[in-house]
């Protein structure tokens, strides 16, 4: 963990007020304008992450701004995006229950805008890896540029690729990620790169997409097969109302959990002695 200094090309999150708030990245010499007056960036090099500033000109703006360290949810809402992304909460959920950490291999498809890639990233941090893809240049070009802005161009290679149809060469990988609109169609393929006991995990915004998914991971064999729904509800804290607020985000997408077991017969079971041969157990006290 970096200590808590702001330094040159550090990123940083700018708050205003509850609407305004910005990821911005720190380069000295340089400011951020915002429509309540200006922030130089030289202002801030070398302070604590914490501290607060006032905009310039203090005549007439003098706005005050909180400078914090950027946690994984301000990089997922308010990094540069054009496709659906993944919501901070669902990807908690993912992280918990794949068992992605520190030193895990991960594959990936689509990065999208690389939201939930960065997430990953930082969280294989600082020995593991993060191969992910898309078939899509646009969403390759802006995912890249996000993974740059976050520092993880070490940890993450972002590549053109389509999951279902081409082949890779990876072998046991921990996990495999699939937010894309067929993960069912990726669903055998991805098997065969995952290590036993690695997880395959699929978002997906609709139900229909959650049974045509499980439907294959039982064909291939998948092992703990969940789906789940995570609603999250802001409180609103009053003296005299204090309660769930009224606008929430409805709903985000299903999360898909499966693991990789071996499978093999069950030698055992024609062993087992037919009916008439169990020992006839008539009149005998089974029970003092
Ligand atoms: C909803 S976006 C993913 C958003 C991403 N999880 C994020 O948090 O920013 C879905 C992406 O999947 C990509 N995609 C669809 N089919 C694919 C395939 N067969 N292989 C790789 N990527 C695919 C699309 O191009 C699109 O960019």
């Amino acid at each position: 963990m970096d200590a808590g200094i702001i330094k040159e090309n550090d990123l940083i999150f700018l708050v205003l007020d509850e609407r305004r708030r910005w990821l911005v990245e720190v380069k000295a010499g340089d400011s951020f304008h915002t429509h309540r007056g200006i922030i130089e960036f030289d202002d801030l090099i070398g302070k604590p992450f914490g501290t607060c500033v006032f905009s310039k000109p203090y005549e007439t703006q003098g706005y005050k701004f909180y400078i914090l360290k950027p946690l994984a949810s301000d990089y997922i809402l308010f990094m540069s995006r054009k496709t659906q992304i993944v919501y901070p909460e669902d990807a908690g959920l993912i992280l918990i229950y794949s068992g992605i950490g520190p030193g895990s291999t991960v594959i990936e498809a689509g990065c999208g805008s690389g939201a939930l890639t960065c997430i990953l990233g930082n969280f294989v941090r600082p020995n593991g890896h993060i191969y992910s893809y898309d078939i899509r240049e646009k969403s390759l070009k802006r995912a890249r540029i996000n993974i740059e802005k976050a520092n993880l161009n070490e940890i993450v290679s972002i590549q053109y690729g389509d999951i279902i149809l081409d082949e890779f060469n990876y072998r046991n990988v921990d996990a495999v990620v699939l937010d894309m609109a067929q993960p069912w169609k990726a669903v055998e393929k991805v098997k065969g790169y995952l290590k036993l006991s690695g997880i395959l995990v699929s978002f997906s915004p609709t139900i229909e997409q959650v049974k045509k998914t499980t439907f294959a991971m039982r064909e291939n064999n998948f092992f703990e097969i969940n789906s789940y729904e995570l609603l999250k509800r802001r409180i609103q804290v009053k003296e005299s109302a204090t309660r769930p607020e009224v606008r929430m985000i409805g709903h985000s997408g299903y999360l898909t959990f499966g693991r990789k077991v071996e499978n093999i017969e069950n030698p055992y079971q024609e062993k087992k002695p037919e009916k008439e041969e169990f020992i006839n157990l008539d009149g005998m006290p089974l029970k003092s």
